[in-house]
């Protein structure tokens, strides 16, 4: 085998969280040495598709106790309060600090931060640069760290194992993609930053790329992945492609109508109180505005009702930004008139646009606790990758870019601090280890003779079965179909067969490797759903309709079990300041 690669710390994913604990790692002492290694150039990293906006409080009305009630009942309670409150309270400085670093947020006519409405938040604090956020973002915290010489990138190098050795992460392999190489990177800290895995689902805003391999790694190394349950619908995907229409366009004062032209969420509860002809009410304002979960929902029950539109990709209803006339769609919202008019062939200034509910964010992920530690020593997580867990249930819409900033930032600097306080690597275990892997990846795929299965096959009958079974309804017989098919889909994983067998950019390889990580990730979400007998945020269960905080204000803890199914435990929810109530935004 090649070297092995050493460096002080090694960052997995070069999205916004990476990045940005590579910045906080750099600052914190630029003697260490800081890898990121990502499976694609990390200006191609989901963070560039964010589009609405990332929240702060900014403006006078507004307060760090509201923000953190927002977000707490937003995720119906189940949320850790410490760390929202430690959330919300660095979230402005975060977002300051990437003003400073470059990033054009879009500001008023006298200069301040201009902000915007989001779903569930009562006041508006969503800062935003027009509707490609993410992007700027993204790019501004990559030219950033251009600027640190000890931060260097290891791109389209794709991380397969955490290397541990004495109860401690000392490093990763990654294959070299250029080359198919299985490298070995060791490092004293590790942070995984990879995102979620939305791709186990058929029908998602996520990008190809998201396919929850951090998450597994961490899962296999016997770190629990936490409230995998909770999963978010975002209520406006356009059909077909997925692709996002960002919660901004309700901000702007979009609204959503049925196949009548009825704005049909005023039927629903939506966790506020509906008084839509009280001209105060923000509801009546936005109704549209409610918490994606329940938006989400309310187009299932529209739909049984007989409400809905058939398409040719299923059941839709109608965005409706008409009003909002061609000036404000052109200053607020341009990339949604490009996308609506590039991927649906219309024109959202003089047409509805289609829109149906997309898997788009998972709630739960990597356990950490508030210091973005996994509970592994030396191995940390932050970003969509971690649930620390501030979204609980169901997170709000703009609070994971802010995430990602401000957990990002801690984990660079706790990781920073360990790999300075630690002892020496231990690299001839590392290297022992490093080719056991490159051993399983050839005799698993690229030598393997005889096998049967394709992959695209088995992610196609994963993602149905993740849908049918464990979508925006479930009860347990779904469930237990869903638990059952992925069983069978992991045999079937056994005989993969690969027809590409070159060493560069073998994608096929990569794809089953994906494959591979999102089964685990299935099978976590949904043993633990099938044991949440409770409905709570975006976890409903028609067979168990009220939420039941005697029993489930836990968090669950699916832990890798090897061949077998995982195992489920239950760790207690943070409560600080605001005791377990009802859902309410409208006062
Ligand atoms: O709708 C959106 O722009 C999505 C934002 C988010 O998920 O935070």
């Amino acid at each position: 085998m090649a070297e092995v690669i050493q460096h002080d710390i090694l960052i997995v994913g070069g999205g916004g969280a990476g990045l940005r604990a590579s910045i906080a790692a750099a600052e914190l002492n630029p003697e260490l040495s800081i890898a990121v290694v990502s499976k694609v150039y990390p200006m191609r990293s989901h963070t560039v598709a964010a589009e609405g906006g990332a929240a702060a409080v900014i403006k006078e009305n507004d307060s760090i106790d509201a923000h953190c009630y927002d977000t707490i009942s937003g995720g119906d309670w189940m949320a850790d309060q410490d760390a929202v409150e430690l959330f919300c309270n660095e979230a402005t400085r975060e977002m300051t600090q990437l003003e400073h670093w470059g990033c054009p947020w879009n500001r008023e006519p006298d200069g301040s931060i201009a902000v915007r409405p989001f779903g569930g938040m009562k006041i508006e604090r969503t800062w935003f640069a027009s509707d490609k956020t993410g992007f700027h973002m993204l790019h501004t915290l990559f030219q950033t760290t251009l600027k640190y010489e000890p931060v260097k990138r290891y791109d389209e190098w794709f991380a397969t194992k955490l290397l541990v050795d004495d109860g401690r992460v000392q490093g990763v392999t990654a294959i070299e993609l250029l080359t198919g190489q299985v490298r070995t990177i060791a490092a004293k800290s590790v942070i995984i930053c990879s995102g979620g895995g939305g791709r186990i689902f058929p029908f998602t805003t996520n990008g190809a790329i998201k396919t929850g391999d951090g998450m597994a790694m961490a899962y296999r190394a016997g770190v629990p992945l936490k409230d995998m349950e909770f999963v978010q619908y975002h209520p406006t995907g356009l059909p077909g492609t997925g692709i996002l229409i960002t919660e901004a366009t309700r901000g702007e004062g979009g609204i959503i109508v049925n196949k009548d032209g009825y704005r049909y969420l005023q039927d629903y509860d939506l966790g506020t109180p509906l008084d839509i002809n009280d001209p105060n009410h923000p509801q009546k304002r936005n109704m549209e505005l409610g918490p994606r979960d329940r938006l989400s929902q309310a187009f299932v029950k529209e739909m049984e009702k007989g409400n809905t539109v058939k398409s040719e990709y299923g059941d839709i209803v109608y965005l409706d930004i008409r009003h909002l006339g061609e000036e404000k769609i052109d200053k607020k919202l341009p990339f949604v008139r490009e996308l609506v008019t590039n991927y649906v062939g219309i024109d959202p200034v003089t047409e509805l646009i289609p829109v149906r509910p997309v898997v788009h964010y998972m709630m739960g992920g990597v356990h950490t606790n508030i210091d973005t530690f996994t509970g592994l020593t030396g191995l940390y997580a932050a970003g969509e990758t971690a649930c620390v867990s501030i979204n609980g249930a169901n997170r709000l819409g703009s609070n994971s870019l802010t995430e990602l900033l401000v957990f990002g930032r801690h984990a660079g600097e706790n990781a920073a601090k360990h790999a300075i306080e630690c002892g020496d690597l231990n690299i001839s275990a590392l290297e022992a280890q490093a080719k056991d892997e490159q051993n399983r990846i050839a005799s698993n795929f690229i030598k393997k003779q005889g096998g049967t299965q394709r992959v695209a096959d088995i992610r196609k009958e994963m993602n149905l079965t993740m849908e049918s079974g464990a979508g925006i309804y479930r009860t347990e017989s779904s469930l237990k179909e869903t638990v059952d098919k992925l069983a069978e889909l992991k045999e079937k994983f056994k005989q993969v067969n690969l027809d590409d067998r070159t060493v560069s950019f073998n994608l096929e390889l990569t794809a089953a490797l994906e494959l591979e990580n999102m089964l685990e990730l299935a099978q976590a979400l949904a043993h633990s759903a099938i044991e949440r007998r409770e409905s709570r945020g975006s976890h409903q269960r028609l067979d168990h309709p009220e939420r039941d905080d005697e029993k489930f204000l836990k968090h669950s803890m699916a832990y890798y079990n090897g061949e077998d199914a995982p195992r489920i435990d239950y760790l207690d929810v943070v409560i600080t300041k605001w005791p377990p109530g009802e859902r309410k935004y409208g006062s």
